[in-house]
């Protein structure tokens, strides 16, 4: 069933309930999710991209009840990831010869998975295609996320056609961000700029400044997941630059994991020395074991700094722990300190790991950490204590 956006354009996705995980299970998605095809009826009739090839069929058959599909003109993949262009292919059985409007590195991507040789048309930043009373312009936005991403704008009715950029994964029949609550909203919004936008944080600040310096007016901003934003769209855009800028609040996070519970003392410890020090400060703690990890990254990007803790094992740190400084390393975050702590009972080499790993991730040392001997007496966890006195002076 189509949901109206505006006087032309027809939301025709797939809202995804009962989504869980995304990316194989690289991205939790606790509120589900929706794949955004938008449907603009003007003189011409265009389809900007479709759904995730598993609803594909019901896809197809939702669209054919909005129009015939022989009407459709002109399709748009704004972006070849499997979760908009899946179900181009059931989509091109029946109207195979309709061109396709994409980047050079849309064909490649689209040829890369799916093998056919569609009716593509080429197009880069600045070239438009009139669709009778308002035209389209095309946007390339380079490695937001992909190397094809791009943004479609359509005149007239001022909406700009973002695909991921702007997007929550975030199930909801209200469509617009006017109608659901904000703090879910805002929730998933900044967990998917963190999880997935921040390493491109100096290509979103340029992108958006390229668009802006257009001066081309923006009443709807239609990402490809989650709601409209309707209700003053620029104010995500000023989130973005925000969050491009090195973003950080006055967070503290600490995360670790534990075999019997030293490790876990040792942070309940430090976090007690921090917040002696400094009762303003937001401290956090989670276990990375029985934390979601995207959920952790999302407060790591919010933190101005934050300590990474595991007991020694086999030479080595706890997997989780390692899995998810892993995770960090590749986010690539900026302005943010860190440092290591953990017990050990023999060789005890987490500490010195962990520091590298942070160092290895561009994060900034605050000092050399702190590990104590087996399972940490009063007198260890005031030492702890003492630390996180400490360690927020030195940020
Ligand atoms: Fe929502 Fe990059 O796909």
């Amino acid at each position: 069933m189509g949901y109206k956006v505006s006087e032309k354009v027809t939301w025709v996705g797939k809202i995804d309930w009962e989504l869980t995980r995304f990316h194989g299970n690289e991205y939790s998605t606790h509120r589900g999710s929706s794949y955004n095809s938008y449907l603009i009826r003007d003189k011409k009739t265009v389809l900007i991209d479709t759904v995730w090839q598993p609803f594909d069929k019901e896809f197809i058959e939702n669209l054919k009840k909005e129009i015939d599909l022989e009407k459709i003109d002109y399709i748009i993949a704004n972006h070849a990831e499997v979760d908009h262009s899946g179900a181009l292919e059931e989509l091109m059985r029946e109207i195979p010869d309709t061109p396709i409007y994409c980047t050079k590195n849309g064909v490649k991507s689209l040829k890369g998975h799916y093998h056919q040789d569609w009716n593509f048309v080429e197009v880069k930043t600045g070239d438009t295609l009139d669709i009778g009373e308002n035209r389209l312009i095309f946007v390339e936005a380079r490695m937001l996320h992909w190397p094809d991403s791009m943004f479609t704008y359509m005149t007239g009715e001022n909406i700009l056609f973002s695909n991921d950029a702007f997007g929550q994964h975030y199930a909801s029949e209200l469509l617009f961000n006017d109608c659901v609550d904000y703090a879910e909203l805002y929730q998933e919004a900044i967990k998917y700029y963190a999880n997935i936008l921040t390493p491109f944080s100096p290509l979103v600040m340029k992108k958006i400044e390229e668009v802006l310096s257009f001066n081309l007016p923006v009443d709807m901003i239609c990402p490809s997941h989650g709601v409209i934003w309707r209700e003053n769209p620029i104010q995500i855009v000023n989130k973005y630059l925000e969050w491009a800028n090195h973003y950080q609040e006055n967070q503290i996070t600490l995360i670790y994991d534990t075999m019997w519970d030293g490790t876990r003392r040792m942070a309940e410890a430090i976090a007690e020395g921090i917040k002696a020090a400094d009762d303003k400060v937001v401290v956090k703690l989670y276990n990375v074991s029985k934390s979601d990890k995207n959920d952790v990254i999302t407060e790591v990007f919010k933190s101005k700094a934050f300590l990474v803790g595991s007991p020694t094992i086999n030479r080595g740190i706890l997997f989780s722990t390692a899995g998810i400084l892993e995770m960090i390393k590749g986010l690539g975050f900026k302005n943010k300190k860190a440092a290591g702590f953990g017990c050990y009972g023999w060789s005890g080499e987490n500490v010195k790991m962990i520091t590298e790993e942070i160092n290895k991730a561009g994060i900034a040392i605050v000092d050399e950490g702190i590990r104590e001997m087996w399972n940490p007496d009063e007198e260890a966890l005031q030492r702890c204590r003492e630390y996180g006195r400490n360690f927020i002076e030195k940020l």
